[in-house]
């Protein structure tokens, strides 16, 4: 077990990539605190992930022999994540690994102009602000321990832009930008920060990940549609798996990555490459 006797805070750990990670550590012997707001957040138009699917992805990680706690945590409140850093610490007295994953993909839709001020702050303070504050609370302990590992879960859409996502792109370019000013800031005290750019997910039942359709939705196209166009622009012709994500996560984590800091790692079936 590559990561064994590490303990990980992921975030948006209810269903989807959060939940692909929260597995797969636990197959590789990570200790486990699971957040995620588990239930749904005014001026997001889909469901967010449930009270019963962050236990259910609790479960599943024990089933691994791992220890598991899960959280129910807003990453926009300061108190909550300060909260659960506390316990984490309390059960566990080191973090070794925080996967920043929790985000939404709405409010978009909207050429920028029509985009409401309440739209683009909610659309920061969750896809932006939320890492930030994660860091905030979690960047002192790893720089005493003089190790950590933080992965911040961005997108293509921190790499290029997309039309009608203003506000994530704009959200997912400033995590990157996060991720390379603190990975300077915390590179002498051996605490690593580094981001991953998933392409398009498919929305795999596993994991229930919701992302690639709700998007469609956003954009008012058919999923299927949009799953067909987006199978053909990753030059692979292929979607990106959540184990996929997982995986690169999981070498992100490991000490196999020791002197990788401030990266920027494309997991996109070659979408940006072009
Ligand atoms: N799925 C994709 O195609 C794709 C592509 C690129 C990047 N990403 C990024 O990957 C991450 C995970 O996406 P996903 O596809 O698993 O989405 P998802 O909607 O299936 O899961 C996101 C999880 O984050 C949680 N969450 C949302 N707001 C929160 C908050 N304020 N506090 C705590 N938890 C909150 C939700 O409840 C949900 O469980 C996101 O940051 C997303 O931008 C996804």
């Amino acid at each position: 077990m590559r990561l064994d006797g590490k303990v990980a805070l992921i975030t948006g750990a209810a269903r989807g990539l959060g939940r692909a990670c929260a597995l797969k550590f636990a197959q590789e012997g990570v200790d486990l605190v699971l957040l995620d707001v588990a239930g749904n957040i005014e001026g997001v138009p889909y469901q967010l992930g449930s009270q019963s699917q962050l236990e259910y992805t609790a479960k599943c990680c024990q089933q691994f022999g791992v220890v598991v706690r899960h959280m129910r945590v807003d990453i926009r409140n300061m108190a909550e994540i300060n909260q659960a850093v506390d316990e984490a610490l309390s059960c566990f007295e080191h973090i070794d690994i925080l996967v920043n994953n929790a985000g939404i993909a709405a409010p978009s839709g909207k050429v920028v102009h029509d985009v409401t001020e309440a739209e683009w702050l909610l659309m920061q303070d969750i896809d932006l602000n939320g890492a930030w504050r994660m860091i905030k609370a979690v960047g002192r302990l790893m720089a005493q321990q003089r190790r950590g590992s933080i992965i911040n879960i961005a997108s293509t859409a921190g790499l290029v832009g997309y039309r009608n996502f203003s506000g994530y792109v704009a959200a997912k370019h400033a995590i990157i930008g996060l991720t390379k000013a603190a990975s300077l800031d915390y590179a002498p005290l051996k605490v690593r920060v580094n981001a991953l750019c998933p392409g398009s997910v498919r929305d795999c039942e596993t994991v229930e990940g919701k992302m690639l359709s709700e998007i469609a939705r956003s954009l008012d196209v058919d999923v299927n549609e949009h799953e067909a166009v987006f199978t053909q622009s990753q030059p692979m012709n292929e979607l990106i798996e959540p184990i996929d994500i997982a995986n690169a996560a999981t070498w992100l984590a490991s000490d196999e990555s020791y002197r990788v800091t401030g990266s920027v790692i494309t997991v996109d079936a070659g979408f940006t490459s072009r």
